[in-house]
């Protein structure tokens, strides 16, 4: 009888700490988590082995209060110091000071090289502190605990960090791979829709370079019915995704070739998002523009797309007015600034068809024009 609640104690311990799937980096392997209850986390197991007398906490300011009191609670039976920082909400703090505030912390609450950092939020408190981390004492070890889709299914997987700067966005970073991912869908049972959306983009995104199968997931989940706190959560649909991105990045680390497709729709978004200041539009609806932009460019190039599949989703969008109002020229220049930019030309990823991405050259600005024409008037054309 005891044998037999033992193994059951054991099985289920071990269910918990079973990885959905590894990302397999040159630099790192690390397991990827995804768990639809809090509880169901092995918090214990992953942090027991630093035997540090601390754990960092770098929590957004809505995840703290939606959920900081819990994770601290489960957190409080290691017994442990859990010092905190909480990021304020929004893309403006991907920059230098709160980065600064962020090693300051770090730097004098005991930070060793064996104290383990929790980022706990969307994209922009991964890639932020993921950045701190990367840097306090040449690395310490670095947990993602992503709270939004967009998080989920694309930033926190694949070691990319870094802050925004006035010559544009990402333009300082590091590639620092954690040492894990735990994904507890169960967080975004309070995400906004607005956020729900962003989110799509990048599962959009992954339809079409990759998996034309998600548009069909998608429109049976997003365009059938309504996202709201009940909503069945997407579980298999971000595990999907996830993989798909941590395939790619362990072909690819650092972004040497193949990586590059998953910049699909993006030198158009980084464009926007600069352009506006970043406060008007966000990262998903920023993509989202810049893919119908890249599928119309791709297919006054011979591609042979029905951008109708990607144009059914627009009606999900919800994008400042102020945004159709961008002079075309200045995103075309800002294209052009892209880190991304290598030589002369512009580089962009388009599509011969969907899951058939390809990188072109592109010297000619008018198809880019029109192509942005194209797009920002399906975006104010709702
Ligand atoms: N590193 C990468 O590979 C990579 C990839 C894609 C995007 N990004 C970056 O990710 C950033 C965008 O990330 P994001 O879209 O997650 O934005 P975000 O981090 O700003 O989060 C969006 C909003 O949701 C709130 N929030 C977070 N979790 C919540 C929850 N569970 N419930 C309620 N509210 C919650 C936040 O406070 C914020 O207001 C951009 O800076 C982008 O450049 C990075």
């Amino acid at each position: 009888m005891i044998r037999d609640w033992l193994l059951i104690l054991l099985s289920k311990n071990y269910q918990c700490m079973k990885a959905d799937f590894s990302v397999k980096t040159p630099s790192r392997s690390y397991p990827v988590y995804v768990r639809s209850e809090l509880q169901e986390i092995p918090f214990a197991n992953l942090l027991q082995s630093y035997d540090s007398d601390r754990i960092f906490i770098v929590i957004d300011e809505n995840a703290e209060i939606q959920f900081g009191a819990k994770i601290r609670s489960l957190l409080n039976n290691l017994s442990i110091a859990l010092p905190e920082y909480v990021v304020p909400s929004g893309e403006s703090s991907k920059s230098y000071d709160q980065w600064k505030s962020i090693v300051d912390f770090l730097l004098l609450n005991g930070a060793r090289r064996n104290t383990p950092l929790l980022a706990i939020g969307g994209g922009v408190t991964g890639d932020l502190a993921g950045f701190a981390a990367s840097v306090v004492m040449r690395g310490i070890p670095l947990i993602h605990l992503p709270t939004t889709l967009l998080a989920m299914v694309d930033s926190s997987v694949g070691g990319k960090t870094g802050l925004n700067h006035p010559q544009g966005k990402n333009l300082i970073g590091s590639f620092y791979q954690p040492d894990a991912i735990v994904m507890n869908t169960g967080f975004l049972k309070t995400l906004p829709k607005k956020q729900w959306i962003n989110g799509l983009s990048e599962i959009l995104k992954y339809a079409a370079i990759r998996d034309k199968s998600i548009f069909d997931t998608c429109e049976k989940l997003f365009l059938n019915k309504s996202f709201s706190a009940e909503s069945e959560m997407p579980d298999e649909l971000i595990r999907k995704c996830a993989k798909i991105k941590s395939d790619i990045v362990a072909r690819d680390e650092k972004e040497s070739g193949l990586r590059m497709i998953l910049n699909f729709g993006h030198t158009f978004a980084h464009a926007l998002e600069n352009c506006s200041g970043y406060d008007k539009i966000n990262h998903g609806e920023a993509v989202f523009t810049g893919m119908i932009a890249a599928v119309h460019l791709s297919n006054n190039i011979g591609g042979e797309l029905d951008i109708s599949i990607l144009e059914s989703f627009s009606g999900l969008y919800e994008i400042d007015d102020s945004i159709r109002s961008l002079p075309v020229n200045k995103l075309v220049d800002a294209m052009y600034h892209d880190k991304k930019r290598l030589t002369k030309n512009l580089k962009l990823v388009l599509l011969q068809d969907w899951e058939k991405p390809y990188v072109k050259e592109m010297s000619d600005t008018s198809l880019i024009t029109e192509a942005w024409n194209y797009a920002l008037d399906l975006i104010s054309s709702k």
